[in-house]
């Protein structure tokens, strides 16, 4: 583990829960990936079936590399380790050998993985324990396909999650105005939601400029994986953004933007005489143009989350609570706390 970041931060880089691995449509099957990912060196791939595995780029037997630089290969869908030829299916069991099928049980280190709306997910333990709960399924209700674009930086996923409950930042950091909490943050073990409403005027300039009047909810699933949800309901507009930060290593994080949204129902309230454009050219234009504001928007976080110090002990407002909250939330997904979920 990075010493840096265990400076940084008083708290373990890799908190318990469910972290994004890849986009589905960027895992062929019969190819194998690797990559780094919580400190780990990771190997995936989809079998014939469909089926994701990820695990540790470790072979069992004698500790060969079997990513895919490193002369890790895939055949009739399974992983083939270069040193000895031992293969593995989906599952991570070792199933032949050159010589045969194996004469002893062999496993990959395994990691458990749950594919929905586009998103590869892998769970993270430090103990190497089950899924202790479960995130929702993405895929339900028509929304589009994902537009996304990803960011390493130095920080922490409890840091970049932290945002969503900071509503004070909104107006000074990101321009938003008239922004009103709808309650306090609402908390159910691992589940976190945040609701807010909010006005954001979208243009190149003032003179020339939409105002939309926008509620959002905020709903975390532990640290790793975040939604922005902010509805206009009079347009029928509805988004979703999906916020993942995964720790590559102690001290850099890969933060992911993506983006969905379902198709625009008065397209009229939002800017008069846009339900002339024909449908589905409208809405893959809305759908880029607020992916950049998103887009635009989170990056101006970036460079406060990568210098900024984590304090213990914040002098926050009394409107500023939710952080206080939201870090007593926090302390269930780190092994050595007292309301560890474990
Ligand atoms: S080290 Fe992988 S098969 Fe021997
Ligand atoms: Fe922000």
């Amino acid at each position: 583990m990075n010493s840096a970041a265990i400076d940084r931060f008083p708290f373990s880089p890799f908190p318990i829960g469910w972290y994004w691995v890849e986009f589905s449509e960027n895992v062929k099957s019969g190819k194998l990936y690797s990559k780094q990912w919580l400190g780990q060196s990771l190997v995936y791939w989809r079998d014939s079936n469909n089926k994701v595995c990820v695990a540790d780029s470790t072979c069992p037997h004698l500790g060969a590399n079997l990513s895919p630089n490193r002369g890790g290969s895939l055949r009739d869908g399974l992983l083939v380790c270069p040193f000895h030829g031992y293969c593995y299916d989906a599952s991570g069991l070792c199933v032949k050998t050159p010589a045969g099928p194996p004469t002893h049980k062999l496993s990959l280190n395994t990691y458990s993985t749950r594919e929905t709306g586009g998103v590869i997910y892998a769970w993270w333990h430090p103990e190497e324990s089950s899924p202790q709960w479960d995130i929702p399924d993405f895929d339900e209700g028509n929304w589009s396909n994902l537009v996304y674009d990803s960011r390493v930086i130095h920080t922490h996923p409890q840091e970049t999650a932290e945002n969503g409950v900071d509503l004070t930042h909104l107006p000074y950091v990101h321009g938003y105005s008239q922004v009103e909490s709808l309650g306090p943050l609402e908390v159910e073990g691992p589940l976190l939601q945040n609701r807010f409403t909010l006005t954001r005027r979208l243009g190149p300039s003032n003179k020339l400029c939409v105002t939309l009047r926008v509620s959002a909810v905020v709903s975390m699933w532990g640290l790793g994986v975040s939604t922005i949800e902010p509805t206009m309901e009079e347009a029928g507009l509805y988004i979703r953004q999906l916020a993942l930060c995964t720790p590559i290593d102690g001290s850099r994080v890969n933060f992911v933007m993506a983006m969905q949204m379902k198709d625009i129902e008065s397209p009229n309230a939002l800017v008069p005489g846009l339900s002339m454009v024909p449908k589905r050219a409208l809405n893959a234009w809305l759908l880029r143009i607020f992916f950049n504001v998103y887009r635009k928007d989170i990056s101006q976080d970036f460079e406060i989350w990568e210098n900024k110090k984590y304090l213990i002990y914040p002098r926050v407002g009394p409107d500023e609570r939710p952080i206080v909250r939201f870090r007593r939330y926090c302390q269930q997904f780190y092994a050595d706390s007292p309301e560890s979920v474990t």
